[in-house]
């Protein structure tokens, strides 16, 4: 068997690589050229995928810019990135672009499974017209199916292996095949009974996410105002050994998955004369939560007598999580643009983003950061770095992640 993954990111690389990795070579296709010629060249862009797992494959390991590559698979999976556009609907460019390309070289025998998030209906609504439009037909000549990807980058629990995969087929047949498919690389397979279902299902883990970070971001507001300490407030409901869910306040909902997948959903609702109303109160409540930091920036150094402006701002993580160089929606780059607004003079330190182009910026010396800053904002605590430490050293030091819990100094202020 071989299986051809389209789109070599966050989710597609690792996919190969797993399959790899249990023996099955993979063919990776992807439209973004300079990628594709790193990784020939045994380069990874993924920080969850060293170089040298990716030599360790190689032999089984091929990748093109040429959809004609896929003609040799068994299987098509089709990982590419599923946005918004800038009036926040669903763009499913990319999406239909690649499946347009996958229905040019489509062969008879193969299962496609569509791999990214979207919204209830996508699968059989608009893949399944167009790879038919190839003159296969669906059960008598291919195979449908989708599977949600739940990777979750730098994580070092959850592996592609024993973190459960759902997956629906079009007919009883695709599903089959595809759970015979995923079986060779994952522990645990979840049938369900239709893509519909696995659409949706992926859509409700991360709304679920969403409403819940929405939740306490909104309680780290009143805490606040009430100045009762979240962190201690969370911490206390933490211990119910049932019925809650710890949960945490930040800066704002980053990466691809969060402040975008909700709503895919909610436009879909409008279809069918519903308002989602959960999924737009919580996108509302994070994206406010970068303003509510700004404030808070505002309020520490007025505390020391300082304005923002002039004032040596230095944020500490600018990816959307700890562990990963992801930029994507990072709530960072909206708080720096807020606190330049008022004349900060802005640096950052961040071991996994050497470079904010679209700053001007480029990731400074930890120490040099901290002993020259007016304040240090905690932004994003990645491994490695003792913000207990910077604290103390610091002159002044806003810690948006709660990591400086226990550490309680008049120039330490929290979320
Ligand atoms: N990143 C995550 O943590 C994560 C987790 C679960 C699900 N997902 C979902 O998986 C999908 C992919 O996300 P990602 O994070 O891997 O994106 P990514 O941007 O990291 O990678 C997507 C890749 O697809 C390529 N691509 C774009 N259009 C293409 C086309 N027409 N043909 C071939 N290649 C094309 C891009 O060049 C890029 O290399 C999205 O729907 C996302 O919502 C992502």
């Amino acid at each position: 068997m071989t299986v051809g993954i389209v789109g070599l990111g966050y989710v597609g690389l690792p996919l190969a690589i797993a399959f790899a990795e249990a023996g099955t070579p993979a063919i990776g296709v992807d439209v973004d050229f300079e990628r594709v010629k790193a990784l020939r060249a045994g380069r990874s862009h993924i920080e969850d995928i060293p170089d040298s797992q990716l030599a360790e494959q190689a032999e089984r390991l091929t990748f093109d810019t040429n959809y004609g590559a896929l003609r040799d698979a068994d299987a098509v999976l089709i990982c590419v990135p599923t946005p918004l556009t800038p009036q926040r609907e669903p763009d499913l460019g990319p999406l239909l672009a690649a499946t347009a390309d996958l229905a040019g070289v489509l062969t008879k025998g193969q299962l496609v499974v569509l791999e990214s998030t979207t919204y209830p209906g996508t699968t059989r609504e608009r893949l399944l017209p167009m790879l038919e439009g190839s003159g296969l037909k669906l059960g008598d000549d291919f195979n449908l199916a989708f599977s949600p990807e739940r990777v979750d980058p730098g994580s070092e629990s959850y592996t592609i292996q024993n973190t459960p995969k759902i997956v629906g087929g079009l007919t009883e047949a695709c599903g089959d095949r595809a759970e015979a498919l995923y079986r060779t690389i994952c522990e645990e397979v979840v049938r369900v009974s239709s893509p519909e279902t696995a659409e949706m299902a992926k859509l409700l883990e991360n709304i679920f996410r969403s409403v819940n970070i929405a939740l306490v971001n909104e309680l780290s507001i009143l805490a606040h105002r009430m100045d009762i300490d979240v962190w201690e407030v969370i911490g206390a409901a933490a211990t119910k050994p049932f019925g809650f869910m710890r949960f945490e306040p930040g800066p704002g909902m980053g990466g691809h998955c969060l402040p975008v997948d909700p709503f895919y959903l909610s436009w879909r609702a409008r279809e069918y004369d519903m308002t989602a109303e959960f999924i737009e109160l919580a996108g509302k409540v994070n994206q406010a939560q970068p303003y509510f930091c700004e404030q808070r920036v505002i309020e520490a150094l007025n505390d020391a007598g300082k304005s923002v402006n002039g004032s040596r701002i230095a944020i500490l993580g600018v990816a959307y999580k700890p562990g990963v160089g992801d930029m994507r929606e990072s709530p960072a780059l909206k708080l720096i643009e807020l606190l330049r607004r008022h004349g900060a003079d802005i640096s950052y330190h961040d071991p996994f983003v050497p470079e904010l182009p679209e700053m001007g910026l480029s990731s400074a010396d930890l120490d040099g950061a901290v002993d020259a800053a007016d304040l240090v904002v905690i932004v994003t605590a990645h491994p490695g770095i003792d913000h207990s430490d910077v604290a103390r050293r610091a002159a002044l030091t806003l810690d948006l992640r709660g990591v400086t819990r226990g550490l309680d100094a008049p120039n330490v202020h929290r979320l």
